[in-house]
């Protein structure tokens, strides 16, 4: 598995392109209700916009998207639709799958898994194996996920990973058991649908990230708004706590963000 570094303890490298993008996908309700539609036509049309923005990443030469597909939250919405979505989910899956893996990509999903019916988990756990070969593009979908759900089972998991240890744990302890410590934390987040918050996404992995806000509901976020997403991005002076002008002079860092405390 591979471990990449943390943007609080050193500075990641930063490329025109963003190594990872992290997409919550808003608005597919709004886009129907202006058509005088169902809900759902929103979400069924939302899963074009999904194929189109894989294909933009194959393209730009992103190596992870990460997309926020159900929230822990969203269970609380009619159970109509959470119904639909979910069967929206599985023809999703079904349909894909055997497309992904032609195109290089690998799926993931992330999130509390165990409250879906068995036959879903065991058609992601199916979708996932299928592709885990492949490396141009890992595609992550969140599902059931909430950053906290996240930073909790991983405290879980660390603590039980040496049940003896009495010291002080670290940021590099926990990191390790986060849902996605697989990729590099994201640098470029995109929120459509004109909200602007983060509700309850990557709490942690967000720390450094770009954000992009844009009203573009996510069914019309065609490929030239994406490309509108990157370009704003490529503008972005990433600073992760140094000035503008060690920045420009390429002058060296003066301490390591590193606290000798928290690693001793
Ligand atoms: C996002 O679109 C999709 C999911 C949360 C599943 P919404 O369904 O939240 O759309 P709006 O925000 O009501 O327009
Ligand atoms: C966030 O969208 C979750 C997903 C896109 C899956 P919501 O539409 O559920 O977010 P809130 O409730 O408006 O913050
Ligand atoms: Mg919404």
């Amino acid at each position: 598995m591979a471990f990449f570094a943390s943007s609080t303890r050193d500075v990641p490298p930063t490329t025109a392109v963003p190594r990872h993008v992290a997409i919550i996908m808003d608005g597919n309700g709004r886009w129907a209700k202006k058509r005088l539609l169902p809900r759902f036509a929103g979400h069924h049309r939302g899963v074009e916009t999904v194929r189109a923005t894989v294909k933009t990443c194959l393209e730009r030469g992103i190596g992870f998207l990460t997309l926020f597909a159900f929230s822990s939250e969203n269970w609380r919405r009619p159970q109509e639709e959470v119904s639909l979505l979910m069967q929206l989910f599985v023809r999703a899956l079904k349909q894909e799958v055997s497309k992904l893996a032609r195109n290089g990509v690998r799926l993931r999903v992330v999130g509390d898994l165990s409250r879906f019916e068995p036959e879903l988990q065991a058609l992601i756990r199916a979708s996932e194996r299928r592709t885990a070969d492949n490396s141009r593009l890992i595609l992550t979908v969140a599902a059931n996920y909430g950053g906290r759900w996240d930073i909790i089972q991983a405290i879980n998991r660390m603590l039980s990973s040496d049940p003896q240890r009495s010291g002080e744990w670290s940021e590099s302890d926990l990191a390790p058991h986060l849902a996605m410590s697989y990729a590099p934390e994201p640098d470029l987040f995109i929120r459509t649908g004109g909200e602007q918050r983060i509700s309850n996404f990557l709490l942690w992995q967000l720390a450094y990230s770009e954000l992009y806000f844009t009203d573009v509901l996510w069914p019309e976020f065609d490929a030239a708004a994406f490309d509108g997403a990157l370009a704003w991005y490529q503008h972005r002076e990433r600073r992760f706590g140094r000035t503008s002008e060690q920045l420009l002079d390429n002058l060296p860092d003066t301490a390591s963000a590193k606290d000798p405390r928290i690693d001793a």
